[in-house]
C-alpha cells in the first residue's frame, strides 16, 4: 500500500523574484491557496497522507502553513471568515506532515535521496509543486497508484510537448503495453530538441520504489552537474520496470511567469468563482 508522499521543496524560485527573496515560490497563491497546498491534496486524495517535505533555508512558511494558527483561528472563530480556513484544516485534518533538509542544493536526485530518511523501505510518490496538475475526475496522482498496483514498479508522469520546449525537460522514449503507458527503454534529462528520443516529457508526478535510493547513490552528477532522477530511473529502467503514464488532465508549469499566470487564470474561472457562488 502506497502511503507516503515527498514533496522536494528546497528551490529558490529565482524566476519569481523579487516575490520569492523572503518567501518560498510554493507559498505563491493561485488565487488564495499557495501553490503547494494544491498538490498535497492531490496526494491526500490519491490516499497518500504522510507528507514528506525537502526543504531548504527560507522555507518555514510551509511549516507555518501546514500548522495551526492558534491567534488567527481565535480571532475569528464563530465569524464569517472561519470558513476561508476550512480547505486547509480539511488538509491538515487528513494528512501527517514531516520535514528533513537538503543541506546542499545538489538536483532533484538528490533531494529525493534525502527524503529516503522520511520514506524508508517502501514505494513512495513525488510531486514536484511547480507542475499543477488538474483533472475533473481522478488527479494525475490518483491516477498513477491505481496503475502501481497494477505493475508494482516506478511510474513516470509523461505528456507530449512540443519541439521547442522539450530542452526543459526529462524525456522517454518506451514501448507502449497499452493505450497512454510506456515500458520506459530510454531517458534523458533535458536533451537538445534533435537529440530528443521522442516528444514525451517528465511532469513533476512520480511513483518511485524504494530500491530508487540505492540507485540514487550510485548515480553521478548529471545535467548541470546535478544528480538526476531521470538518470538514476534510467538505470532502474534498464535492470527492472520502469513505466511511463500519459496521464489524464492539465498541468500548468507554475514554476514559469506565464504558466503561473495562466494557472491563476485558469483557476480563478473555474475554482474559486464557482466555489463562492455555490
Ligand atoms: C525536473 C526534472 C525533469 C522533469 C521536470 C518536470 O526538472 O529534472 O526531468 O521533466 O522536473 O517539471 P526541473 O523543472 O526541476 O528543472
Amino acid at each position: 500500500m502506497l502511503k507516503k508522499c515527498l514533496f522536494p521543496v528546497a528551490g529558490y524560485g529565482t524566476r519569481f523574484l523579487p516575490a520569492t527573496k523572503a518567501m518560498p515560490k510554493e507559498m505563491l497563491p493561485l488565487v488564495n491557496k499557495p501553490l503547494v497546498q494544491y498538490g498535497v491534496e492531490e496526494a491526500i486524495e490519491a490516499g497518500l497522507t504522510e507528507v514528506g517535505f525537502v526543504t531548504g533555508r527560507g522555507k518555514r512558511a510551509i511549516e507555518d502553513h501546514f500548522d495551526t494558527n492558534f491567534e488567527l483561528e481565535q480571532q475569528i472563530a464563530g465569524t464569517g471568515k472561519e470558513r476561508y480556513l476550512d480547505s486547509v484544516r480539511k488538509v491538515i485534518d487528513s494528512a501527517s506532515f514531516s520535514y528533513t533538509r537538503q543541506g546542499e542544493m545538489k538536483g532533484l536526485g538528490d533531494a529525493i535521496l534525502q527524503g529516503q530518511r522520511l520514506i524508508g523501505d517502501e514505494a513512495f510518490g513525488v510531486v514536484l509543486a511547480d507542475d499543477l496538475c488538474l483533472n475533473e475526475e481522478l488527479g494525475v496522482l490518483g491516477q498513477m497508484v491505481q496503475l502501481y498496483k497494477q505493475f508494482r514498479c516506478s511510474i513516470v508522469a509523461v505528456e507530449e510537448v512540443p519541439k521547442e520546449q522539450i530542452h526543459k525537460f526529462g524525456v522517454i522514449a518506451g514501448n507502449e503495453i497499452k493505450p497512454g503507458l510506456y515500458q520506459v527503454t530510454d531517458m534523458v534529462e533535458k536533451p537538445k530538441a534533435e537529440d530528443a528520443p521522442s516528444n514525451m516529457a517528465i511532469i513533476g508526478r512520480y511513483i518511485l520504489t524504494p530500491d530508487i535510493f540505492d540507485l540514487i547513490r550510485e548515480t553521478p552528477p548529471g545535467k548541470n552537474g546535478e544528480v538526476q532522477i531521470t538518470d538514476a530511473l534510467l538505470t532502474q529502467a534498464k535492470r527492472g520496470c520502469v513505466l511511463a503514464y500519459r496521464f489524464k488532465g492539465r498541468r500548468f508549469d507554475c514554476g514559469s511567469v506565464d504558466g503561473f499566470v495562466e494557472a491563476t487564470n485558469h483557476v480563478y474561472k473555474n475554482i474559486y468563482l464557482p466555489g463562492e457562488k455555490g
